[in-house]
Order: C-alpha cells, then structure tokens, then sequence
C-alpha cells in the first residue's frame, strides 16, 4: 500500500497510507486538511489542487487535458500543480509527497 506525505502550508505534515484509488480520495478519507475534493473526482472543482514535490513529478507524470483546463482556474498554480484526484496511486508512488497551496487550509 502506497504511503502519501501531505505537505500543509505552514509545513505541518500528514503521511496516509492507502491501497488504491486516487490522492484525493486518500486526502478525504483520512481528512487531510485543505483538500475538499468538491466534485468527486471529476477534475471540474480544484478543491484538490496540490504541487508535486519536484523528485516526483516524472512518476506522477503530466496533467491530463481536462486537468490542465480546470487549474486555469485554480489559484496559485505552478508548473509542478496537479488536481490530486487525477493522480492515481500505485505501488510505484510509494513515498509521494504533495505540498497544498497556501490559499487551501
Ligand atoms: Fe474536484 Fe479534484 S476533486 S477537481
């Protein structure tokens, strides 16, 4: 089971582990902070706006379409911003680490 470190804002850590199903999932069923996930998952919200930590943006690899249209909407996206319910977790993203924006608290 994947392990997943949230990074609040103000650097308070939440490591949750998780067997599948996508980051956000794994945020509200273990109810980190700052991540709503309004739309269940339908990239049509934002609510789960988070930065890939840089050692990990290979393996989450890019933004999907829809995604890269919804954060245009988003605050204080940067290049490394993903909508956490279109990351998917596998074995391989053992050890992921998502840092929130500071406007998500
Ligand atoms: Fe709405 Fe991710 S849960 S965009």
């Amino acid at each position: 089971m994947p392990k997943i470190i949230f990074i609040q804002h103000d650097g308070a850590e939440r490591t949750v582990e998780t067997a599948n199903g996508s980051a956000m999932q794994a945020a509200v069923s273990h109810g980190v902070r700052g991540i709503d996930g309004d739309c269940g998952g339908a990239a049509a919200c934002a609510t789960c706006h988070v930065y890939v930590h840089t050692d990990w943006l290979a393996r989450t690899g890019p933004r999907g379409e829809m995604e890269a249209a919804m954060l245009e909407f988003a605050e204080e996206v940067l290049p490394n911003s993903r909508l956490a319910c279109q990351i998917q977790l596998t074995d391989g993203l053992d050890g992921l680490v998502l840092m929130l924006p500071a406007a998500q608290h």
